[in-house]
């Protein structure tokens, strides 16, 4: 099929890749001029494992192209819009003029039958004011919301390889046209069993959020249950180890520490409550402000630990901060837990240095006031503090034998549970984790 993929951001990017790789004829269409050339050099503009290996594969069959011409989108019957959505600027709902100057850019290109399919995550409602403008410019095409669920650091798997297919169409039925379209375009997917649900477009538009609001209320849960472990002096990793057991609750999602962040939780729980509220249904979704503050208070909690940490006061504290992203395998430092208690730390008096093998670049662009090391060896030189914020696997791997020798005052703080305390406590560091006696 010849497809176009409107937005090559992280989702586009990966998207547009890994249907080339699908046997598709892609083009990817962005308003960036470097990102288009980076992406048609076969680079990704992000650090996604697998990414630029897929890239060259499918660029090398010729199937795969970037523009920023939109009038290339006129070859293809399938569109993807896979802009972002930002949270608005002062406010709490989704920033949708991406979506609507990709849509407004795309339509006088639509031919008859085309099908629009919307993958960015947007307020419930989007989808049925996005289908009235398509079907207007062009009567008979079809817009259908396609919610994504990829996660960052597994975006080419979850993309090739998704756990379901949820295809909202107009009316919600199986019978409509652009379902046997879709069906194509995931043809091999869907050949492999994987499960596809046609609903109507305002479900399709809420399973994205619902999804993303369950996952960001799992967390906090278990980050409230590790304040309670705090106060009784229980070990919440254990606790989610037993709890998790139970097939109804399931040990996944249930890693307390420091909280959510990323580009999608954080803005997806807010924009959720504020449609909510423009909807009339905002007691549905008080409790969605429960698991944000749960969230945010992590973060004071890391620098009220680190402080007693030190013996009661941070001015002059020599601190490093072990991970930037806000998770591990990924560059991404959007509302990244790690950087924002970093940058915490050094306003209330520390001296603080962050490491990371890959968000260093972002970092500095985000936070230019703090100091940026990419020598896990030299950042950790006469420390008086570690701080472990994301799980990157070689600071799991590091030796607290080793790592005594370099330290001024072995001390290590776990924000993610990870490290196996007794080992640590054993050569003579004292270990803190979060919600662990
Ligand atoms: C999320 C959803 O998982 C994905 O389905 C959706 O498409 C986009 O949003 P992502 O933002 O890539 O994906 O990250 P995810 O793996 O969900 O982690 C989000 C945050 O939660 C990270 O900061 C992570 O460190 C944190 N987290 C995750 C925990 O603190 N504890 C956990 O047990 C799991």
């Amino acid at each position: 099929m010849r497809i176009s993929v409107i937005g090559c951001g992280y989702l586009g990017a990966v998207h547009a890749a890994c249907m080339a790789k699908l046997g598709h004829e892609v083009v990817g269409i962005d308003v960036d001029q470097r990102k288009v050339a980076a992406l048609s050099a076969a680079q990704a503009p992000f650090y996604e494992p697998g990414l630029e290996d897929l890239l060259e594969e499918v660029q090398s069959t010729g199937r795969l192209s970037f523009t920023t011409d939109m009038s290339t989108a006129a070859g293809s019957n399938v569109h993807f819009i896979c802009v972002g959505t930002p949270q608005k600027k002062g406010e709490n709902g989704a920033d949708l003029s991406y979506v609507d100057a990709a849509l407004n850019g795309l339509l006088p290109y639509l031919s008859p039958g085309d099908v629009v399919v919307g993958k960015s995550t947007v307020p419930v409602g989007t989808a049925s004011r996005l289908a009235h403008a398509v079907v207007d410019q062009e009567p008979t095409a079809h817009l259908v919301w396609n919610p994504e669920f990829l996660r960052e650091g597994h975006a080419v798997s979850d993309t090739l390889k998704p756990d379901r297919f949820v295809y909202g169409v107009s009316g919600g039925s199986e019978e409509h046209a652009a379902v046997a379209v879709l069906d194509e375009v995931y043809a091999l997917p869907l050949s492999t069993g994987t499960p596809r649900l046609v609903t109507d477009h305002p479900t399709a538009e809420l399973v994205k959020t619902a999804a993303n609001s369950f996952l960001a209320t799992k967390i906090s849960f278990i980050n409230a249950m590790a304040e309670l472990c705090e106060a009784s002096g229980a070990d919440v990793t254990r606790l989610a180890d037993a709890i998790g057991m139970d097939d109804r609750i399931g040990r996944k999602f249930l890693n307390a520490g420091i909280g959510f962040g990323g580009g999608c939780l954080p803005k997806d729980i807010r924009a959720f409550m504020a449609r909510a509220g423009e909807l009339g249904a905002d007691q549905a979704l008080t409790f969605l402000r429960e698991v944000d503050a749960i969230n945010m208070r992590r973060r004071t909690r890391v620098v009220e630990l680190t402080r007693e940490l030190c013996g009661g006061s941070l001015l002059g504290q020599r601190i490093t901060v072990l991970g930037a992203a806000f998770k591990p395998e990924s560059d991404d430092v959007r509302d990244s837990p790690a950087l924002s208690i970093a940058a915490q730390l050094q306003l209330q008096g520390a001296v603080v240095t962050v490491t990371d093998p890959e968000a260093l670049p972002n970092a500095a662009r985000r936070f230019p006031e703090l100091h940026y090391e990419p020598s896990t060896e030299l950042a950790v030189q006469k420390a008086d503090a570690l701080l472990l914020l994301t799980e990157w696997n070689q600071y799991l791997a590091l030796d607290p034998y080793d790592l005594a020798g370099s330290v001024a005052n072995p001390r290590i703080l776990d924000g993610r549970n990870v490290l196996e305390p007794f080992k640590w406590r054993a050569a003579g560091w004292i270990y803190r984790g979060m919600g662990r006696p």
